[in-house]
């Protein structure tokens, strides 16, 4: 960021420098360097393989990387273990979802709700204990699951259960959430209320998004960052992706290669 917008802009939220990330030969994340502006919704898009996940990967800790640095609000979060970026403020979904099938909607919020507070904390009061009852109240009614608060989460279906992954995050508290393609698999209705939702938590949460679609991703994105290769193609608004021809190449092929899907012309 030049020092001339540093003045308008806030801080970034989230300060990714040079993060690179090799599994052996093979480069998935290749020296990324972006920011994050608060109060906007961003979302991260690329062909399969670009290292997007990987990406998320990095940031929360799950991985380490090999090179480059995070900033938090910030604060470097660089060689911080998950527990820890957690705790700063740092939720995530995962891409293949993952909540505990056999409890409940509100056991599995609970879990998330009182894992911020430290279960293991012997001067956790009573009064600890009604603010993360409160809390799961909350977020069953922000993400109107109240009606499946007693059913066991293996019995949901795919899209409430997606929607019980985002509420397991947001019970953390994070001040950023970081949606690992969300809607992936949904039908088209529950595909509008999952996206309803990401709005509308996206008012008080600073939120990243990886999506592969488009149509959501342009309906939704303050801010679009294309990969590609472990590389950023491009980043801006998403009438300048919209505008990218190395962004449709990537997405679209050229008529060219095999794969071009266009019916040929002739009869
Ligand atoms: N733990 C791992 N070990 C080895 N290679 C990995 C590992 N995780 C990811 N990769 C490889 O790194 C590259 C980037 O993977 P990544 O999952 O980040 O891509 P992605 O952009 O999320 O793709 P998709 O859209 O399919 O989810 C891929 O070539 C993948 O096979
Ligand atoms: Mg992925």
């Amino acid at each position: 960021m030049s020092p001339s917008s540093a003045g308008r802009a806030a801080e970034p939220i989230l300060r990714i420098e040079g993060l690179t990330k090799r599994f052996g030969g093979l480069t998935a994340v290749d020296r990324v360097t972006l920011a994050f502006a608060p109060r906007r919704l961003h979302a991260i898009i690329g062909p399969n393989g670009a290292g997007k996940t990987t990406l998320f990967n990095l940031i929360s800790g799950f991985l380490p990387s090999d090179e480059g640095r995070v900033f938090f609000a910030g604060q470097e979060i660089s060689r911080l273990r998950p527990h820890r970026i957690s705790r700063l403020g740092i939720s995530r979904t995962l891409q293949v979802k993952s909540v505990f099938q056999q409890l409940t909607v509100s056991e599995n919020l609970w879990i998330t709700a009182q894992a911020k507070r430290g279960v293991m904390n012997p001067f956790r009061s009573t009064s600890s204990y009604r603010d993360t009852c409160e809390k799961v109240e909350r977020v069953l009614e922000q993400l109107e699951l109240t009606r499946l608060a007693d059913r066991q989460a293996g019995t949901l279906s795919y899209g409430d259960v997606a929607l019980l992954e985002i509420g397991m995050a947001i019970a953390a508290d994070p001040r950023l959430l970081l949606l690992d393609e969300p809607i992936c698999g949904m039908s088209p209705a529950e595909t509008e209320r999952t996206v309803v939702k990401i709005r509308e938590l996206a008012q008080t949460i600073d939120i990243v998004i990886i999506e592969h679609d488009m149509e959501v991703v342009f309906e939704i994105a303050d801010d679009i960052t294309v990969m590609a290769q472990g590389a950023i193609l491009a980043s801006g608004s998403p009438k300048e992706i919209a505008a990218n021809e190395e962004v449709r190449e990537a997405y679209l092929g050229r008529p060219e290669d095999e794969d071009y899907t266009e019916e040929p012309a002739r009869a």
